[in-house]
């Protein structure tokens, strides 16, 4: 992988390969694995999905492939990439540094929940699939007071040491290995949930849409799953890109990548939903849905425990390869913009989101009572407000941006390597992204603001 670190010289991704790994590994993570299956659930399964697929062609692939061409194109983090083409266009930018900082406030807080849970199938806690004590399991962790806070700090941690030491080696090697073995293993939990008794009503849930359940509220929660779930619309992949040698098919990996992120999201809602009818949790349980679901799964599997860590060992990376890429964006600003050197940075940067993430957890504890944004405490809100507004509205801007702006004459002899490459989709591209992409976030922005 790229060193995201040094500013002189401009390091690249070891291979072709190593690039899709990468960006695969900020694109899968939490999103896929806890909140897809749970926005589907809140949302009422196959509705849901249907419109996910919707949005996923129509701006998911498109704006997959604007970021990374606006990032090799201009060699420059999110900022410095819109300033380079026209200086009036850095602050939607910062925008997207906002965004990632939102995001990684709760982020890492759901990732200390990871930790906690990768623990206790040591201690074999987790083996029961008695609806009652898995509900009462998940519910007292979140809803304490210190825990919780300091498993996220232990991902925090985590997060800012390999954004500090830089990314190189390390990560594009293990992902080699991760990315496959989580595959792997979601098949296979995939296909134990599916197979329990009562598990085919949550196989129909997930797939058979039920129209009565469409809403505006639907649509909009769609689309921001799709912008969260590829990590787009706040720069992160402008930034990946910037790493890109010029030999790269773009138009082949902005398709790879997309296909591979909503795999894993399909298959983590064919592992959750199933055992969730067949244990009569609730669909509607929110984030913790996961934590509820995958205990009552390894009870019914051989060698549970040994599954059960394996999996969540492999949630936890899943879920630091993103959350690196989240706290990369922020900091590669405040190095540019305000001088800091790396270490300060990642240390400033971290000590903040750690403080916000705490307050976070504490609104699903003792602070559960005070509600922000449409009846949401703290934790939801900053979910609700960052991946529903800013990132759609981040990915609008670059829609005008790329369409309009810069022209997408321009980004087209990026993508195809000067017309050295065939983008047998080009004219389509151009019409998703100039008219397509901001008419239909616009919709639903508008419609979703009545
Ligand atoms: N896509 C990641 C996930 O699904 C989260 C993430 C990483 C992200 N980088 C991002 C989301 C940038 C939005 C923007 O877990």
């Amino acid at each position: 992988m790229a060193n995201l670190n040094q500013n002189n010289e401009r390091e690249q991704w070891g291979s072709k390969l190593g690039f899709i790994l990468a960006a695969s590994g900020s694109a899968v993570g939490l999103g896929n694995l806890v909140k897809f299956p749970a926005v589907a659930g809140k949302n009422g399964g196959g509705a849901f999905v249907l419109v996910y697929f919707i949005i996923l062609f129509l701006v998911g692939f498109t704006l997959m492939l604007a970021e990374i061409v606006l990032g090799r194109h201009t060699k420059l983090n999110a900022i410095g990439a819109y300033r380079k083409i026209r200086k009036n266009w850095a602050w939607v930018g910062g925008l997207g540094v906002l965004a990632g900082f939102m995001i990684l406030s709760y982020y890492s807080v759901i990732g200390g929940w990871v930790i906690n849970y990768l623990l206790k199938s040591l201690t074999g806690a987790l083996k029961t699939s008695d609806a009652e004590v898995i509900n009462q399991m998940f519910g007292s962790l979140v809803t304490g007071t210190v825990e919780p806070i300091v498993y996220h700090g232990i991902f925090m941690l985590a997060t800012m040491i390999i954004v500090i030491g830089g990314i190189g080696g390390g990560i594009e090697k293990s992902s080699k290995i991760l990315m496959p073995g989580l595959f792997i293993m979601i098949i296979l939990i995939a296909l134990r949930s599916m197979t329990l008794p009562g598990g085919v009503e949550g196989i129909k849930y997930l797939l058979v849409p039920d129209f009565s359940k469409l809403s505006i509220g639907v649509v909009l929660d769609a689309l921001g799953q799709v912008f969260f779930s590829l990590s787009l619309g706040m720069g992160c992949m402008i930034t990946y890109g910037s790493y890109l040698g010029e030999d790269t098919n773009i138009p082949q990996s902005a398709t790879i990548i997309p296909l591979i992120d909503t795999g894993v999201a399909l298959l983590a809602g064919l592992a959750v939903l199933p055992a969730v009818f067949a244990y009569n949790l609730d669909p509607n349980a929110g984030m913790g849905i996961i934590f509820k679901a995958f205990p009552a799964i390894f009870a019914q599997l051989p060698f549970g425990n040994f599954f059960s860590f394996i999996f969540f060992l492999l949630v936890l990376f899943a879920a630091l390869s993103s959350s690196i890429s989240l706290l990369e964006v922020c900091v590669s600003y405040v190095v540019d913009e305000w001088k800091m050197n790396r270490k300060a940075a990642v240390t400033l940067l971290g000590l903040i989101i750690f403080v916000i993430g705490s307050i976070a957890s504490l609104s699903y504890g003792p602070w559960g009572h005070i509600k922000f944004v449409a009846g949401l405490n703290f934790f939801d809100s900053l979910d609700f407000i960052s991946a529903n507004y800013l990132l759609p509205l981040g990915g609008l801007l670059l829609c005008i941006f790329v369409g309009w702006v810069w022209g997408t004459d321009n980004a087209i002899k990026e993508a195809t390597n000067g017309g050295k490459l065939t983008f047998s989709l080009a004219s389509l591209w151009v019409i998703l992204i100039k008219y397509v992409g901001p008419v239909a976030i616009t919709i639903v922005f508008i419609r979703s603001l009545i």
